[in-house]
Protein backbone atom coordinates (compact mmCIF):
# COMPACT_ATOMS: atom_id res chain seq x y z
CA UNK A 1 0.00 0.00 0.00
CA UNK A 2 1.40 3.63 -0.81
CA UNK A 3 2.46 6.62 0.90
CA UNK A 4 -1.10 8.10 0.59
CA UNK A 5 -2.16 4.97 3.34
CA UNK A 6 -2.65 7.32 5.89
CA UNK A 7 -5.12 9.78 6.36
CA UNK A 8 -5.40 12.38 9.50
CA UNK A 9 -8.21 13.55 10.99
CA UNK A 10 -8.04 16.02 13.80
CA UNK A 11 -6.56 14.09 16.92
CA UNK A 12 -7.67 10.72 15.27
CA UNK A 13 -5.04 9.03 12.95
CA UNK A 14 -6.42 6.11 10.56
CA UNK A 15 -3.50 3.81 9.66
CA UNK A 16 -3.65 1.19 7.01
CA UNK A 17 -1.86 -1.86 6.64
CA UNK A 18 -3.44 -4.70 3.95
CA UNK A 19 -6.97 -4.90 5.01
CA UNK A 20 -7.40 -3.80 8.31
CA UNK A 21 -7.18 0.05 9.03
CA UNK A 22 -7.25 1.19 12.57
CA UNK A 23 -6.91 4.50 14.32
CA UNK A 24 -4.64 5.92 16.66
CA UNK A 25 -5.94 8.26 19.29
CA UNK A 26 -4.03 10.77 20.01
CA UNK A 27 -4.86 13.84 22.67
CA UNK A 28 -4.71 14.59 26.12
CA UNK A 29 -7.19 13.09 28.68
CA UNK A 30 -7.73 10.70 26.94
CA UNK A 31 -7.71 7.52 29.62
CA UNK A 32 -10.73 8.73 31.32
CA UNK A 33 -13.02 8.32 28.10
CA UNK A 34 -11.64 5.18 26.22
CA UNK A 35 -14.80 3.18 26.74
CA UNK A 36 -16.64 4.75 23.78
CA UNK A 37 -13.96 4.58 21.47
CA UNK A 38 -12.87 0.68 22.35
CA UNK A 39 -16.75 -0.15 22.05
CA UNK A 40 -17.21 1.73 18.54
CA UNK A 41 -14.18 -1.23 17.41
CA UNK A 42 -15.20 -4.29 19.98
CA UNK A 43 -18.40 -5.25 20.55
CA UNK A 44 -17.63 -8.12 22.84
CA UNK A 45 -17.62 -7.88 26.74
CA UNK A 46 -14.59 -9.48 28.50
CA UNK A 47 -11.56 -8.12 28.35
CA UNK A 48 -8.19 -8.73 29.69
CA UNK A 49 -5.67 -5.69 30.76
CA UNK A 50 -1.90 -6.85 30.85
CA UNK A 51 0.01 -3.87 32.26
CA UNK A 52 3.43 -3.92 34.88
CA UNK A 53 3.77 -2.79 38.13
CA UNK A 54 4.88 0.86 37.53
CA UNK A 55 1.94 1.51 35.10
CA UNK A 56 -0.80 -0.23 37.03
CA UNK A 57 0.01 1.65 40.02
CA UNK A 58 -0.97 5.04 38.33
CA UNK A 59 -3.14 4.21 35.40
CA UNK A 60 -4.83 0.72 35.79
CA UNK A 61 -7.52 2.09 37.37
CA UNK A 62 -8.54 4.43 35.50
CA UNK A 63 -8.92 2.21 32.67
CA UNK A 64 -10.68 -0.29 34.21
CA UNK A 65 -13.36 1.92 35.26
CA UNK A 66 -13.21 3.48 31.72
CA UNK A 67 -13.70 0.53 29.71
CA UNK A 68 -16.62 -0.82 32.65
CA UNK A 69 -18.31 2.23 32.52
CA UNK A 70 -19.21 1.22 28.46
CA UNK A 71 -20.34 -2.04 29.57
CA UNK A 72 -17.19 -4.09 29.16
CA UNK A 73 -15.86 -6.48 31.98
CA UNK A 74 -12.44 -6.06 32.44
CA UNK A 75 -9.68 -8.29 34.28
CA UNK A 76 -6.51 -7.20 35.35
CA UNK A 77 -2.41 -8.63 34.96
CA UNK A 78 -0.11 -6.94 36.32
CA UNK A 79 3.75 -8.58 35.81
CA UNK A 80 6.97 -7.10 36.93
CA UNK A 81 7.84 -4.25 34.89
CA UNK A 82 11.39 -4.57 32.23
CA UNK A 83 12.49 -6.17 29.81
CA UNK A 84 12.92 -9.63 31.96
CA UNK A 85 9.27 -10.36 31.66
CA UNK A 86 8.98 -10.08 28.05
CA UNK A 87 9.51 -13.93 27.89
CA UNK A 88 7.72 -17.46 26.77
CA UNK A 89 7.27 -18.21 30.07
CA UNK A 90 5.30 -14.98 31.29
CA UNK A 91 3.40 -15.18 28.12
CA UNK A 92 2.43 -18.58 28.75
CA UNK A 93 1.91 -17.58 32.27
CA UNK A 94 -0.45 -14.86 31.18
CA UNK A 95 -2.51 -16.95 28.89
CA UNK A 96 -3.32 -19.43 31.80
CA UNK A 97 -4.83 -16.46 33.68
CA UNK A 98 -6.86 -16.01 30.97
CA UNK A 99 -8.18 -19.50 30.32
CA UNK A 100 -8.86 -19.73 34.19
CA UNK A 101 -10.78 -16.81 34.02
CA UNK A 102 -12.80 -17.54 31.35
CA UNK A 103 -11.80 -15.18 28.38
CA UNK A 104 -12.66 -16.78 25.60
CA UNK A 105 -12.79 -15.95 21.84
CA UNK A 106 -14.79 -13.24 22.16
CA UNK A 107 -12.60 -11.74 24.35
CA UNK A 108 -9.96 -8.74 23.33
CA UNK A 109 -6.37 -8.07 24.97
CA UNK A 110 -5.48 -4.26 26.45
CA UNK A 111 -1.50 -3.88 26.82
CA UNK A 112 -1.34 -0.42 29.37
CA UNK A 113 2.51 0.01 29.44
CA UNK A 114 5.47 0.53 27.32
CA UNK A 115 7.19 -1.29 24.34
CA UNK A 116 7.71 -4.15 27.12
CA UNK A 117 3.93 -4.18 27.64
CA UNK A 118 3.10 -3.27 24.07
CA UNK A 119 5.14 -6.30 22.58
CA UNK A 120 4.04 -9.07 25.05
CA UNK A 121 0.30 -8.07 25.42
CA UNK A 122 0.42 -8.39 21.45
CA UNK A 123 2.01 -11.54 21.68
CA UNK A 124 -0.56 -13.13 24.11
CA UNK A 125 -3.37 -11.24 21.73
CA UNK A 126 -1.74 -13.13 18.45
CA UNK A 127 -1.97 -16.56 19.68
CA UNK A 128 -4.82 -16.47 22.70
CA UNK A 129 -7.49 -18.52 20.07
CA UNK A 130 -5.19 -18.06 17.48
CA UNK A 131 -5.54 -14.30 17.36
CA UNK A 132 -8.24 -12.13 19.30
CA UNK A 133 -7.74 -8.31 18.77
CA UNK A 134 -5.45 -5.91 20.82
CA UNK A 135 -5.98 -2.43 21.78
CA UNK A 136 -2.55 -0.05 22.88
CA UNK A 137 -2.56 2.23 25.31
CA UNK A 138 1.46 3.13 25.16
CA UNK A 139 2.50 5.21 28.12
CA UNK A 140 5.64 5.93 26.83
CA UNK A 141 7.40 8.26 24.34
CA UNK A 142 8.93 5.15 22.60
CA UNK A 143 6.15 3.43 22.39
CA UNK A 144 3.82 5.97 21.27
CA UNK A 145 6.34 6.85 18.40
CA UNK A 146 7.72 3.58 17.14
CA UNK A 147 6.44 0.32 18.84
CA UNK A 148 3.11 0.40 18.92
CA UNK A 149 2.72 1.13 15.47
CA UNK A 150 3.45 -1.45 12.74
CA UNK A 151 2.47 -4.89 14.48
CA UNK A 152 5.89 -6.40 15.55
CA UNK A 153 4.69 -8.77 18.82
CA UNK A 154 6.99 -10.88 20.54
CA UNK A 155 9.20 -12.15 23.85
CA UNK A 156 13.39 -12.14 24.26
CA UNK A 157 14.82 -15.50 24.34
CA UNK A 158 17.84 -16.58 25.99
CA UNK A 159 19.81 -16.31 23.10
CA UNK A 160 18.30 -12.84 22.05
CA UNK A 161 15.73 -10.25 21.60
CA UNK A 162 12.76 -10.58 20.12
CA UNK A 163 13.36 -14.04 18.45
CA UNK A 164 10.11 -15.28 18.91
CA UNK A 165 6.65 -13.06 17.67
CA UNK A 166 4.50 -12.76 15.73
CA UNK A 167 2.54 -10.09 13.50
CA UNK A 168 -0.45 -8.75 15.09
CA UNK A 169 -2.08 -5.23 14.04
CA UNK A 170 -3.93 -3.86 16.80
CA UNK A 171 -7.57 -2.53 16.18
CA UNK A 172 -7.06 0.52 18.00
CA UNK A 173 -4.35 2.74 19.67
CA UNK A 174 -4.78 5.18 22.23
CA UNK A 175 -2.01 7.44 23.23
CA UNK A 176 -2.51 10.22 25.96
CA UNK A 177 -0.16 12.19 26.16
CA UNK A 178 -0.76 12.87 29.81
CA UNK A 179 0.75 9.43 30.95
CA UNK A 180 3.92 11.14 30.03
CA UNK A 181 4.17 13.16 32.92
CA UNK A 182 4.85 10.33 35.01
CA UNK A 183 7.68 9.48 32.93
CA UNK A 184 11.46 9.57 34.02
CA UNK A 185 13.47 11.63 32.66
CA UNK A 186 15.94 9.00 31.35
CA UNK A 187 12.83 7.11 29.86
CA UNK A 188 11.60 9.93 27.98
CA UNK A 189 14.52 10.70 26.57
CA UNK A 190 15.29 7.64 25.19
CA UNK A 191 12.00 8.33 23.01
CA UNK A 192 13.70 10.76 20.92
CA UNK A 193 16.49 8.35 19.76
CA UNK A 194 13.68 7.05 17.72
CA UNK A 195 12.12 10.43 16.90
CA UNK A 196 15.97 11.58 15.61
CA UNK A 197 15.95 8.60 13.44
CA UNK A 198 13.09 9.27 11.86
CA UNK A 199 14.23 12.80 10.95
CA UNK A 200 17.70 11.67 9.84
CA UNK A 201 15.70 8.89 7.37
CA UNK A 202 12.94 10.88 6.03
CA UNK A 203 12.13 14.29 7.14
CA UNK A 204 14.65 16.73 6.96
CA UNK A 205 12.01 19.47 8.33
CA UNK A 206 11.40 17.51 11.72
CA UNK A 207 14.98 17.62 12.49
CA UNK A 208 15.17 21.28 11.67
CA UNK A 209 11.72 21.51 14.01
CA UNK A 210 13.87 19.13 16.61
CA UNK A 211 16.90 21.29 16.12
CA UNK A 212 14.40 24.35 17.83
CA UNK A 213 12.69 22.23 19.80
CA UNK A 214 11.24 23.92 23.03
CA UNK A 215 10.33 21.42 25.42
CA UNK A 216 7.77 23.27 27.29
CA UNK A 217 5.12 23.33 24.37
CA UNK A 218 2.26 20.02 24.32
CA UNK A 219 0.93 21.02 21.00
CA UNK A 220 4.20 21.09 19.97
CA UNK A 221 5.25 17.54 21.07
CA UNK A 222 1.24 16.40 20.57
CA UNK A 223 2.14 17.31 16.54
CA UNK A 224 5.87 15.54 16.66
CA UNK A 225 4.14 12.54 17.95
CA UNK A 226 1.82 12.68 15.34
CA UNK A 227 4.43 13.24 12.40
CA UNK A 228 6.62 10.33 13.53
CA UNK A 229 3.36 7.68 13.66
CA UNK A 230 2.83 9.07 9.88
CA UNK A 231 6.44 8.19 8.85
CA UNK A 232 6.83 5.06 11.22
CA UNK A 233 2.92 3.59 9.49
CA UNK A 234 3.93 5.04 5.79
CA UNK A 235 7.46 2.88 5.55
CA UNK A 236 5.50 -0.32 7.38
CA UNK A 237 2.84 0.40 4.74
CA UNK A 238 5.05 -0.41 2.22
CA UNK A 239 6.69 -3.25 3.61
CA UNK A 240 3.83 -4.28 6.59
CA UNK A 241 5.88 -8.11 6.40
CA UNK A 242 9.47 -6.54 6.63
CA UNK A 243 10.11 -8.27 3.47
CA UNK A 244 11.44 -6.24 0.57
CA UNK A 245 13.94 -4.09 2.84
CA UNK A 246 11.92 -0.92 3.18
CA UNK A 247 10.49 -1.92 6.79
CA UNK A 248 14.49 -2.17 7.20
CA UNK A 249 15.17 1.38 6.83
CA UNK A 250 13.90 1.68 10.25
CA UNK A 251 16.95 0.15 11.48
CA UNK A 252 19.19 2.86 11.05
CA UNK A 253 21.17 3.15 13.59
CA UNK A 254 19.78 -0.28 15.39
CA UNK A 255 23.40 -2.36 13.46
CA UNK A 256 25.60 -0.76 16.19
CA UNK A 257 22.88 0.09 18.94
CA UNK A 258 21.89 -3.74 19.39
CA UNK A 259 25.06 -4.67 19.90
CA UNK A 260 25.55 -1.79 22.28
CA UNK A 261 22.95 -2.87 24.08
CA UNK A 262 24.19 -6.91 24.24
CA UNK A 263 27.66 -5.78 24.90
CA UNK A 264 26.14 -4.22 27.91
CA UNK A 265 24.02 -6.92 28.92
CA UNK A 266 21.04 -4.77 28.48
CA UNK A 267 21.41 -2.84 31.76
CA UNK A 268 24.41 -0.23 30.89
CA UNK A 269 21.90 1.42 28.18
CA UNK A 270 18.58 1.64 27.63
CA UNK A 271 17.18 0.74 24.35
CA UNK A 272 17.42 4.27 22.69
CA UNK A 273 20.56 5.50 24.55
CA UNK A 274 22.01 2.52 22.45
CA UNK A 275 20.20 3.57 19.18
CA UNK A 276 21.95 6.98 19.87
CA UNK A 277 25.48 5.51 19.97
CA UNK A 278 24.63 3.37 16.48
CA UNK A 279 23.44 6.14 14.98
CA UNK A 280 26.79 8.26 15.47
CA UNK A 281 28.17 4.97 14.35
CA UNK A 282 26.06 4.77 11.17
CA UNK A 283 26.98 8.00 10.55
CA UNK A 284 30.45 8.26 10.28
CA UNK A 285 30.07 5.19 8.27
CA UNK A 286 27.56 7.16 6.04
CA UNK A 287 30.31 9.69 5.47
CA UNK A 288 32.62 6.91 4.03
CA UNK A 289 30.26 5.03 2.26
CA UNK A 290 27.48 7.34 1.15
CA UNK A 291 28.91 10.74 1.28
CA UNK A 292 26.97 11.97 4.04
CA UNK A 293 29.01 15.62 4.71
CA UNK A 294 30.71 16.47 7.59
CA UNK A 295 28.22 18.86 8.46
CA UNK A 296 25.80 17.07 8.63
CA UNK A 297 26.93 14.61 10.33
CA UNK A 298 28.01 17.27 13.43
CA UNK A 299 24.24 18.57 13.34
CA UNK A 300 22.79 14.92 13.77
CA UNK A 301 25.41 14.43 16.94
CA UNK A 302 24.42 17.98 18.09
CA UNK A 303 20.88 17.14 18.22
CA UNK A 304 21.09 14.01 20.41
CA UNK A 305 23.30 15.64 22.68
CA UNK A 306 20.33 18.26 22.83
CA UNK A 307 18.29 15.52 24.36
CA UNK A 308 20.21 14.33 26.45
CA UNK A 309 21.74 11.15 24.97
CA UNK A 310 24.75 9.51 24.59
CA UNK A 311 26.93 9.98 21.81
CA UNK A 312 30.29 8.52 23.34
CA UNK A 313 30.81 5.37 24.54
CA UNK A 314 32.31 5.16 28.50
CA UNK A 315 36.16 4.95 28.11
CA UNK A 316 36.41 1.36 29.50
CA UNK A 317 33.06 -0.05 27.83
CA UNK A 318 34.45 -3.63 26.25
CA UNK A 319 34.15 -2.30 22.71
CA UNK A 320 35.36 -5.86 21.45
CA UNK A 321 32.39 -7.57 22.83
CA UNK A 322 30.25 -4.17 20.67
CA UNK A 323 32.28 -6.54 17.48
CA UNK A 324 31.70 -9.69 18.84
CA UNK A 325 28.02 -9.00 19.04
CA UNK A 326 27.90 -7.60 15.39
CA UNK A 327 28.86 -10.34 13.95
CA UNK A 328 26.64 -12.51 16.01
CA UNK A 329 23.52 -10.68 14.50
CA UNK A 330 22.13 -12.70 11.83
CA UNK A 331 22.52 -9.78 9.46
CA UNK A 332 26.34 -9.89 8.80
CA UNK A 333 26.79 -11.75 5.50
CA UNK A 334 29.98 -12.97 3.64
CA UNK A 335 32.03 -10.23 4.75
CA UNK A 336 29.77 -7.69 4.24
CA UNK A 337 27.04 -6.04 6.35
CA UNK A 338 23.53 -5.05 5.17
CA UNK A 339 23.86 -1.77 6.35
CA UNK A 340 21.45 1.52 6.17
CA UNK A 341 23.48 4.42 5.65
CA UNK A 342 22.33 8.12 5.24
CA UNK A 343 23.17 10.24 1.99
CA UNK A 344 21.91 13.15 3.49
CA UNK A 345 19.72 14.67 6.23
CA UNK A 346 16.33 13.04 5.40
CA UNK A 347 17.16 10.44 3.05
CA UNK A 348 18.54 6.44 3.99
CA UNK A 349 19.17 3.51 1.57
CA UNK A 350 20.53 -0.19 2.20
CA UNK A 351 24.15 -0.76 1.32
CA UNK A 352 25.67 -3.80 0.75
CA UNK A 353 29.07 -2.37 0.85
CA UNK A 354 29.93 -2.10 4.45
CA UNK A 355 32.36 -4.10 6.18
CA UNK A 356 33.21 -5.30 9.48
CA UNK A 357 35.88 -3.27 9.46
CA UNK A 358 34.10 0.01 8.98
CA UNK A 359 32.02 -0.82 11.74
CA UNK A 360 34.97 -1.40 13.96
CA UNK A 361 36.29 1.72 12.61
CA UNK A 362 33.46 3.65 13.80
CA UNK A 363 33.06 2.20 17.42
CA UNK A 364 36.32 2.72 17.99
CA UNK A 365 35.72 6.26 17.27
CA UNK A 366 33.26 6.49 19.99
N1 LIG B 1 7.31 -3.91 18.40
C1 LIG B 1 8.13 -3.00 17.94
O1 LIG B 1 8.07 -2.61 16.77
C2 LIG B 1 9.15 -2.39 18.86
C3 LIG B 1 9.87 -1.27 18.46
C4 LIG B 1 10.76 -0.69 19.38
C5 LIG B 1 10.91 -1.24 20.64
N2 LIG B 1 10.19 -2.35 20.99
C6 LIG B 1 10.32 -2.95 22.33
O2 LIG B 1 9.92 -1.99 23.28
C7 LIG B 1 10.55 -2.29 24.53
C8 LIG B 1 11.06 -1.02 25.14
O3 LIG B 1 9.98 -0.18 25.39
P1 LIG B 1 10.03 0.99 26.48
O4 LIG B 1 11.28 1.76 26.29
O5 LIG B 1 8.74 1.68 26.40
O6 LIG B 1 10.28 0.19 27.83
P2 LIG B 1 9.33 -0.40 28.98
O7 LIG B 1 8.03 -0.83 28.48
O8 LIG B 1 10.16 -1.41 29.68
O9 LIG B 1 9.12 0.87 29.94
C9 LIG B 1 10.24 1.50 30.53
C10 LIG B 1 10.03 1.73 32.04
O10 LIG B 1 9.14 2.82 32.23
C11 LIG B 1 8.06 2.44 33.09
N3 LIG B 1 6.91 3.21 32.61
C12 LIG B 1 6.23 3.04 31.46
N4 LIG B 1 5.33 4.01 31.30
C13 LIG B 1 5.41 4.82 32.39
C14 LIG B 1 4.75 6.01 32.79
N5 LIG B 1 3.84 6.60 32.01
N6 LIG B 1 5.08 6.55 33.97
C15 LIG B 1 6.05 5.98 34.74
N7 LIG B 1 6.74 4.87 34.41
C16 LIG B 1 6.43 4.30 33.24
C17 LIG B 1 7.95 0.95 32.94
O11 LIG B 1 7.36 0.36 34.07
C18 LIG B 1 9.41 0.55 32.78
O12 LIG B 1 10.01 0.46 34.05
C19 LIG B 1 11.60 -3.33 24.23
O13 LIG B 1 11.15 -4.58 24.67
C20 LIG B 1 11.73 -3.30 22.72
O14 LIG B 1 12.13 -4.54 22.19
C21 LIG B 1 9.32 -2.93 20.12
ZN1 LIG C 1 14.53 0.93 18.20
Amino acid sequence: MGPDAIEVRGSRIAVCFGERPYGVLLGEGLLNQIGAPVRQHLECESCVIISDRNVARVFADRVKKSLTSAGFCPTLIIIPPGEKSKTLKQASAICDRMIAGGLDRQSFVVGLGGGMIGDISGFVAAIYHRGIPHIQIPTTLLAMVDSSIGGKTGVDTRAGKNLIGAFHQPSLVIDDLDVLKTLPRREFNQGFAEIIKHAVISDAKMFQTLQLWNAGAATALQRLVKRNIEIKSKIVAKDERDLTGERALLNFGHTVGHAIERAGNYRKFLHGEAVSLGIVAACAISVKRAGLSADQRAAIVDLLERFGLPTRLPRKFPRKKILDAVNFDKKFESGNVRFVVTPHIGAARITDDVTLDDIREAVKQL
